[in-house]
C-alpha cells in the first residue's frame, strides 16, 4: 500500500479546515452564520484595479503567455518606488526583489530552499500557520519561542538558550503580528534581533503582510530600515490585505540578494510566476495606494471600534490593535477551561459565529480566539446580541460539553 509523505503526516489537522466543517455543519442546521474565521478581506478590490485588469487581459493577449517567473521589470521598479517611498529603504530590483504568488507561497518555498532535513528554525507561538508548516514540510525541526502578553507579544531572545540559538538558521517574525495583532512600538526590538543574528548567524524572514493596515497614526516600520539588517534578512509583503486583493495571489519578498537566489531558483523549478496581468495590476494598486487605503483603514477601524467595545461590555479581555484587521480575544470564564477549539466549536454550533481558535496558531494560543473583523459593519451587532445571550447560557455549555 502507498501512502503520502510522512512530512504531510507531520503536520497537524489545518486549522481552517477543521472550523470549515463546522461552518458546514452549521450552514446545513440553516444557522445564519456569521463568519470571522479566516483573515479573507470581504471589502472589494478597489475598482481602478480591476478596471486595470479587465483592460490589459482585453487588449494586451501578450500579457497571456508565461510570465517572467521573478517579476516583470516594471513590477520590480514598481515595488522599489513604492518601498524607497514607504521606507526610505533603496533596493535593486535585479537581485532584491522577487515576485511570488502570494506571500504564504514565497514563505513555505523559502523555508525549502534554505532548510536541510533536522535544520533548527526558531518559529513563534502563536504564528500564521506557514511559519510552522512551512518549517516542517521543508525537513526543518522547530524551536518554539512564546510570544507572550506580559512582553507585548515580542518574543524574549535572551531566554533562547545559547546552543538552541547557536544550531538555529532561520528566526521567523511578523509585526504586525498574526495572530495576536501586535506591533513593534519602534525599531528597537529590529535593531535587538539585528545583533542576535549576527552574533549567530541566523538569518532573519520578516513577514510584513500587515504592515499597511494600521491605526490610529500608528505607522508600521519595514524590519530593512534598520541598519545591517540587509546582511541577514528578508521581508515578505502581500497585495492581499492592503489592497483586498487575497485571491489574486501575488506578493513579493525583499532583501538580501543572497537569501533570495535560492529560492528563485526554487520557483523557477516549480511555477512560472505571477501572471502579467496579476502583476500589471499590481503596479496599478502600488501607484493609487494612497487614494485607495484610507477607505480600507477607516472601514476595518469602525468595525474594530465597535465590536472591541462590545465585547468589552461582554467582559472580555481583549486587545485593542493598532494594526491588522483581527481582535485577539481571552476566553471569558467560565468557558476558558473548556480549551480555544472547544469553545470556538460550541460558540458556531449554538450562535453561527465563526471565530479561530488560538490553538490553531500554535500552543502559546490557547485560551484564546481571534475574531477576523471581515464582515459586514451591521453584522458586528448582532454577533454581539448572539455572544451574549450564548454567554449568558455559559453555565450549561460548560457542564454538558
Ligand atoms: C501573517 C501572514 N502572512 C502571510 C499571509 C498570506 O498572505 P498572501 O495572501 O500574500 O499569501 C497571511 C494571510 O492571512 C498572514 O496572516
Amino acid at each position: 500500500m502507498n501512502y503520502p509523505s510522512r512530512k504531510l503526516k507531520k503536520l497537524p489537522p489545518y486549522l481552517f479546515g477543521a472550523i470549515d466543517i463546522l461552518k458546514k455543519r452549521a450552514y446545513e442546521k440553516k444557522l445564519d452564520v456569521i463568519d470571522l474565521c479566516m483573515g479573507n478581506p470581504d471589502l472589494p478590490t478597489p475598482k481602478d484595479i480591476v478596471e486595470r485588469l479587465c483592460d490589459t487581459v482585453l487588449n494586451h493577449s501578450r500579457t497571456h503567455r508565461y510570465p517572467q517567473a521573478k517579476g516583470m521589470p516594471k513590477f520590480r521598479k514598481a515595488i522599489l518606488k513604492w518601498f524607497k517611498k514607504r521606507f526610505g529603504v533603496e533596493l535593486d530590483p535585479e537581485e532584491e526583489i522577487l515576485a511570488l504568488i502570494g506571500s504564504k507561497e514565497g514563505i513555505a518555498h523559502f523555508f525549502m530552499s534554505w532548510l536541510e532535513e533536522g535544520e533548527l528554525v526558531l518559529v513563534p507561538s502563536p504564528c500564521y500557520p506557514v511559519h510552522y508548516n512551512g518549517v516542517i514540510l521543508a525537513g526543518g525541526e522547530v524551536y518554539t519561542i512564546p510570544l507572550l502578553k506580559e512582553n507585548n507579544y515580542l518574543p524574549d531572545l535572551s531566554k533562547i538558550p545559547e546552543e538552541v540559538a547557536r544550531r538555529a538558521k532561520i528566526l521567523v517574525l511578523n509585526y504586525p503580528n498574526n495572530p495576536t495583532t501586535a506591533v513593534v512600538k519602534d525599531l528597537n526590538f529590529f535593531e535587538e534581533v539585528v545583533r542576535f543574528a549576527k552574533k549567530y548567524d541566523i538569518i532573519v524572514l520578516h513577514d510584513a503582510a500587515y504592515s499597511e493596515i494600521t491605526f490610529d497614526g500608528y505607522v508600521a516600520p519595514s524590519f530593512l530600515q534598520v541598519k545591517g539588517s540587509k546582511d541577514v534578512a528578508v521581508e515578505f509583503h502581500s497585495f492581499s490585505k492592503t489592497f483586498n486583493m487575497a485571491g489574486w495571489r501575488i506578493g513579493w519578498v525583499c532583501g538580501n540578494r543572497e537569501l533570495i537566489k535560492p529560492l528563485e531558483k526554487l520557483k523557477s523549478y516549480l511555477d512560472y510566476g505571477v501572471p502579467t496581468f496579476i502583476q500589471l495590476s499590481g503596479v496599478k494598486a502600488l501607484e493609487i495606494e494612497d487614494k485607495v487605503i484610507g477607505e480600507t483603514l477607516n472601514e476595518y477601524k469602525r468595525r474594530r471600534d465597535y465590536f472591541y467595545n462590545g465585547l468589552k461590555k461582554l467582559g472580555w479581555e481583549v486587545e485593542l490593535p493598532k494594526a491588522t484587521m483581527y481582535l485577539w480575544a481571552k476566553i471569558p470564564e467560565p468557558f476558558s477551561r473548556l480549551g480555544s477549539l472547544q469553545f470556538a466549536e460550541l460558540l458556531i454550533d449554538k450562535t453561527g459565529v465563526a471565530c479561530a481558535p488560538g490553538i490553531g496558531f500554535g500552543p502559546y494560543g490557547e485560551g484564546y480566539v481571534r475574531f477576523a473583523l471581515v464582515t459586514h459593519y451591521n453584522r458586528f451587532h448582532d454577533a454581539l446580541l448572539r455572544i451574549k445571550k450564548f454567554m449568558k447560557e455559559g453555565g450549561k455549555y460548560v457542564k454538558t460539553s
